[in-house]
Formats: C-alpha cells, structure tokens, sequence
C-alpha cells in the first residue's frame, strides 16, 4: 500500500513552490505551517522572510497567495494581520485523504522513515533474585512503546534486557544453596512466577542473615564470587538456578503486563563477562583508561566530587573485579560491532545518568562511539506516592509491582462491572485486565519521561480525563455505533459539505502520520498519548454535534460512519503503538 501525503505536507509543499516563484532565494525556508483556530492552517514565515529580504511581509504575503494553486486541495488563503496566511482546506480533499488512508488499514497511509537504521534498544532490565518494582515498570512500559513506534516507521530494532545478573551478592546465594540444596525445589512442576520468587525471597533473606552473622559463612560465600567470575561449571550450574528461577517470575510479570519479552532478547550483564579482559585492555592501550590506586580509571575534567576531587569511571577494581561500568561498556562493544547498531537507547532512570554519561563519553574517547553510532539515556524520573514522596509502602518498603499490577486490574474490574450491560464474569475479568493494565500504562507514558508522576489509581481509571478508559471507551463505542448501523456500511462520500466538528475530526484524524513521526523520532510517547487523547475528545464533539444513524441522508449517515470507523482505527493503531488493548466492547 502506498503511503498517503497528509493534507499538512500538501499544503507545504504549494506553499513551498509559491514561495520559490515569489522570492527564489527562499526556495528552502521553512513556511512555518500550524493548525490553527482561524482557519485549518496558519503559516507564519512569511514575517522573517520578509526582514530578511527587506520586503514589506503583507505584500511578500499577497504576492504567495497569487503564485499559489488553489481550487483543489486549497479551497481558499487570505492574508491577515501582519502577513499571516490563514489556509482553509477544501471539504472534498479531507474526505478523500482519509479515504485513502482507509484503505490502507494496517499502516493508515503512515510512511516509514526515509533512512531507518538499526536501534539496540536497553529497557526492561530487573534484577536476578530481587523483586520487581515500580522503576522496572517504567523502564518496561516506555521501552516497549518505544519499540512499537520504532517498528512502526521502520527502524530495525534490536532489544536488550540487561538484566542485574552477575554480581557479588550471587556468592552469598550460591553457597547458601550449596549447603542447603532443596531451598529451590518446588512441589510441583508447575511453578508459577509468585512461588518462584518467594522461594527467591526465603533463600535471599536466609542467606543474608547467615552472611551477617557467621563469618566462617561470609568468608566461603566471598570465595564463591571468585570461582563464578573464573567459571567453575558447579557454580556456575547453581547460579543458572537462581537465572531461571528469576526469569519464571519475571515473565510472570511481564505476561500481566501484557508484554511481549523475549527469552533470546534477554542478555544480562553475565552475557559480556567474556569481552570484560580486552575492554580493559583497549581502553588501557589506547590511554582512554589509566591505573589510579590499583584501579583502572577514566577521569574527566568536568565530573568532581564534594572535595573537588575528580571521581572517575572505574573499570576494573583494585581486586581485579569488573562492575558495572566494564559491563555496560562490553556491551557497547556487542551493540555496536557485532549488532551493528547506528543508535543506542537505554530506557532507564535518570539516577543513572550520571553513570551513563561516563560510559558514553568513554566509548566515544575509544571511538566505539562516534558521528555514525550514537548512544542515547533515554532517562526516566521517579514514581511518586501521593505524598509527592518516593512511592513506598506504609510501613516504608519498596511496592512490589505485582501488588500493583493487582490493584489497578481490580479497581478497572470494578469500573468495567459497574457500566457493564452485557458482560459475563469472563469478559468482566479479561476486560479488567486491559482496562487495568492500559491505565497503568497510559498513565506512565503520558507525561515525559524525564519527569517525575505521582501514581494515583483513582485517577488513572476515571472515565473522564487524560486516560487510556476515556480512549477505550471512546473505541467501544465507535463499536457499537458500526454493530447498530447493522446492513449500512461506513463509506467516504467526498462531494458532502462537512460540518465544523466532522472538519475538526477529520483534520485531526490525517494528522496521525505526523505524530507517530514526531513520537518515534524525539522516543516521545506522551506525545503519541497526547494526540490519541485530542482524537477522542474531537470524536467526542463531533458525535454531540452530528447525528450519525440519524442524519439527514443515507449519504450522510454512511459518511458519518465511515468518519467514526476511521477515527476508531487510528484510536486501535496508536493505542497498539503505546502497547494497550483496544476492546471491542466494555
Ligand atoms: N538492572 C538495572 C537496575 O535495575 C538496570 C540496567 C540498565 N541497563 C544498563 N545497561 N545498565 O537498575
């Protein structure tokens, strides 16, 4: 299917043309085209070209308008206020671009970017043995919407769930199993994701109290930490119990997330423990890293402590241990050589950025990173109570994510139960969880990411509002509408005068190209989110205005129909692209 030239890029490019014929030398600037209340289209660029080549911007303006073809796409251009151009669209190329856009239902006429490449993109990374919270929803929820609109305009996307699986903390849990080898066993085999990770939970805290309080126990467990980083296969083979064990509970919660993650896509920080000697040995070699102290560091002249002391990236530790950093750095490495990525999105908190600034400005000092490959922290800001606090629990703990997860699908159930008409106890329950799910998504996704929001439940599933219920709700009952036309059939009936609210709609609806554009490129889904909620609350003003079963003309009513089904496809599409269900019925 061939894309569709949005009304927008239309009109630019006339405006463009009529411009290079008025005033050659501004053959490439920019006509500064907005939606706008006056008309459909307001461009002001005529004001700065007019400065620049001395000319008076009201005559500049008149003199466009007359090298511009109009009758078409354009029904009429006039000049106002100081040389504005206000544009009105002809009724007929709305209907006819939307038509075509119909007619292509999987990508709505939405062309894909002009030059894709590929995007390694990190998010959804928990933690071996600990529990999921509310950080790892974030990273999991803005990930995945980032690589559905990615997709979407074409890019090949790569996913990486770095996953906190290596480490010193894996000692203590191994020599605790060793010497109490049926902590991990399970009843039966069939283990849910809750059983694992209260195993993991009893085990953890078991071992740690042992390690706290027998030194004998916390010398063998720090012995451990040696003979898994060298590779001992028992340990090794203990340690890929606790990774599978995880990896049950983790795709429990994801699967209630109603996201799709994969086991290959999962490569943890134990996947580059190969590549951690010659990381350290370029870096050494080429002088980006230097021994300090019996570390190997990277220093930079802008990053100092309180002391005024320069803090350093270190590498390797003194001891000869590798962290985080030498991790994150092999795994530039991988991303970049051997995935051959052009971009590098890590989706995690912004309380790591200082982090990720060392590692980037490292990777580029060692020319992993350069003009062709970039790395981008695509940093997130914290989950708030309704304190305005850290989100924690009463008694001051961190909030398990499927305690969450579990509330909002009640609150949802509840909501769905109360309007409800036809639904059996299923439905109810499957409607729930994707009303549930939705909420606490779209709420995460529809303020930017690097800011802070507050988790409020009761907000997050109120009908009325910024929410994802408002847009399902608006999806349900463009539904219902098409099931009651019943034999009539949605149709685009170009030669119709529109109204102002089916114009507004209509409009809004051809925009939708240009905000996936815009969402995919600047990895912005609130502003996916932020598009999505103006669409329903125009669908909303149309259908108080326009009467759509009951218009005056079978023309018309098939016209309306074919308006509220177009709408409800764009609404399906762009909530898939923020990875929420669209029910056909609530
Ligand atoms: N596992 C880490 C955490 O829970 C996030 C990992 C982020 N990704 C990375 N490449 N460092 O905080």
């Amino acid at each position: 299917m061939a894309s569709v030239t949005s009304l927008t890029d239309l009109v630019q490019q006339r405006l463009a043309s009529a411009l290079s014929a008025t005033l050659p030398e501004a053959a490439d600037a920019d006509p500064l085209l907005r939606r706008s209340d006056r008309a459909d289209f307001q461009a002001n660029g005529i004001l700065a070209l007019a400065k620049k080549a001395k000319a008076n911007p009201r005559e500049l303006a008149t003199q466009v308008v007359s090298h511009l073809v109009t009758g078409d796409v354009i029904k009429d251009i006039e000049v106002s206020g100081p040389g504005f151009l206000n544009v009105t669209i002809a009724d007929r190329a709305i209907v006819e671009n939307l038509a075509a856009r119909y007619a292509d239902p999987d990508r709505l006429g939405v062309p894909f970017a002009e030059n894709p490449g590929t995007t390694v993109i990190d998010y959804a990374q928990p933690n071996v043995a600990k529990e999921m919270h509310v950080g790892h929803l974030r990273s999991a929820v803005i990930g995945d919407s980032v690589v559905q609109l990615l997709e979407f305009t074409g890019e090949t996307v790569v996913r990486r769930h770095h996953i906190g699986d290596w480490g010193t903390q894996f000692g203590m849990l191994i020599q605790y199993l060793d010497e109490h080898p049926h902590e991990l066993d399970h009843k039966d085999a069939q283990v849910t994701g809750e059983e694992a990770m209260s195993n993991l939970g009893r085990l953890y805290k078991a071992a740690r109290k042992h390690f706290d309080s027998d030194e004998e126990f916390k010398t063998r467990a720090r012995r451990r930490v040696v003979d898994l980083q060298a590779g001992d296969p028992h340990t090794l083979a203990m340690w890929q119990k606790f990774v599978d064990e995880s990896k049950i509970y983790f795709f429990s919660v994801f699967e209630k997330l109603d996201m799709e993650i994969r086991d290959p896509d999962i490569v943890g920080e134990s996947g580059y423990n190969d590549m951690l000697d010659e990381t350290c040995r370029l870096l050494e070699e080429s002088g980006v890293a230097v021994e300090s102290d019996g570390a190997l560091c990277v220093f930079f002249d802008d990053i100092k402590g309180p002391d005024g002391n320069k803090v350093p990236l270190i590498v390797r530790k003194s001891d000869g241990g590798y962290g985080y950093a030498a991790t994150d750095l092999s795994a530039i490495r991988d991303r970049v050589f051997n995935l051959k990525a052009n971009t590098l999105l890590y989706v995690v908190d912004a309380r790591q950025s200082l982090h990720f600034k060392m590692v980037f400005e490292t990777a580029r000092r060692a020319d992993w990173l350069n003009d062709d490959v970039t790395a981008v922290q695509l940093a997130f800001g914290t989950v708030l109570g309704s304190d305005g606090k850290p989100f924690k629990t009463r008694e001051g703990e961190t909030v398990r994510l499927v305690d969450l997860l579990d509330e909002a699908i009640d609150r949802a159930s509840a909501v769905v139960r109360e309007k409800a008409q036809d639904l059996s106890e299923a439905e109810i329950a499957e409607r729930g969880a994707q009303v549930g799910i939705g909420a606490v998504k779209y709420a995460d996704l529809s303020t930017s990411a690097n800011r802070d929001y507050k988790f409020d439940l009761d907000q997050m599933v109120s009908l009325n509002g910024d929410t994802s219920v408002y847009l399902q709700y608006a999806y349900a009952r463009i539904g219902s509408i098409l099931r009651k036309a019943g034999e009539v059939r949605p149709s685009a009936h170009p030669e119709l005068e529109l109204a102002p609210a089916e114009r507004a709609l209509g409009l809004h609806v051809d925009a939708f190209a240009e905000a996936v554009a815009e969402a995919a490129a600047e990895y912005a889904p609130h502003k996916m989110t932020a598009y999505l909620y103006q669409l329903a609350s125009l669908y909303t003003s149309f259908y108080d205005k326009c009467p759509v079963l009951k218009a005056e003309t079978p023309e018309q009513v098939e016209n309306r129909l074919f308006l509220c089904d177009v709408t409800a496809r764009t609404l399906h599409q762009g909530m898939a692209l923020l990875g929420i269900r669209t029910p056909e019925r609530l």
